[in-house]
């Protein structure tokens, strides 16, 4: 059964014994939230949403120690290319194949932290679980593209408000997936993004048909 770990504020570990490593945004060195060390960090696959520094945050250091690959926008993979990281580029609306399932690069409604690039979010086809990590993104209607394309066991949504979609839209955003579980996450960590993650939960299971699961940082979920 995949595991899916918080490692505080947007960033996530998704394996299962014996299998591939995948980190979604792994931003530990600045991160109050932080529940691990980046020595204690290995990934065969590094997801990388956008730019900004809680996000992109320490993937190239995780990167270059355990030689992992950055799957992101060609932007920042390019990037990473650049400083002789294993990288595969891909853009808004491409599914590549992996030996572990498939990735797919979905819209995000957001800055992307580098020239000429976007934000993005991920579904993930992890052994034949479908996972949606939003990253940084307002709400928007296609959303509801998304859960219909690849219904979605797990789906991943920044609800900390100032910088991404709050709790009130990110409910909406869940009723959109339509995924079996909900976990939040982009919410306390620092002041503006403050947001009480048992609210989030409570909307979510009565006004959708999802489950909402809070994980803390450090923690993990299996599914
Ligand atoms: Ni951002
Ligand atoms: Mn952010």
């Amino acid at each position: 059964m995949p595991e899916i770990t918080f490692l505080g504020h947007a960033g996530f570990m998704l394996g299962e014994e014996g299998k591939e490593t995948l980190i979604f945004d792994p931003f530990i060195s600045d991160n109050p939230q932080a529940s691990v060390k980046i020595d204690d960090l290995k990934a065969d696959f590094i997801l990388v949403s956008h730019g900004h520094f809680d996000h992109l945050g320490d993937a190239y250091k995780i990167a270059e120690k355990s030689g992992a690959t950055i799957i992101s926008t060609a932007e920042i993979a390019g990037q990473a290319g650049e400083k002789g990281l294993n990288s595969h580029p891909q853009h808004l609306g491409g599914r590549h194949h992996f030996p572990f399932g498939s990735v797919k690069l979905t819209l995000a409604f957001h800055g992307s932290g580098i020239p000429g690039g976007h934000a993005c979010g991920f579904v993930v086809d992890y052994y034949g679980k479908n996972i949606y990590f939003a990253g940084d993104t307002a709400l928007f209607g296609d959303m509801k593209l998304i859960g219909e394309l690849d219904p979605l066991d797990l789906a991943l949504l920044p609800i900390g408000d100032n910088f991404t979609m709050g709790i009130d839209d990110a409910v909406v955003a869940a009723s959109f997936l339509k995924a079996k579980t909900v976990i939040p996450y982009h919410y306390n960590t620092w002041p503006p993004i403050e947001a009480d993650p048992e609210e989030f939960k409570k909307k979510v299971e009565q006004k959708t048909d999802s489950s909402c699961v809070v994980v803390a940082p450090g923690s993990s979920y299996k599914f």
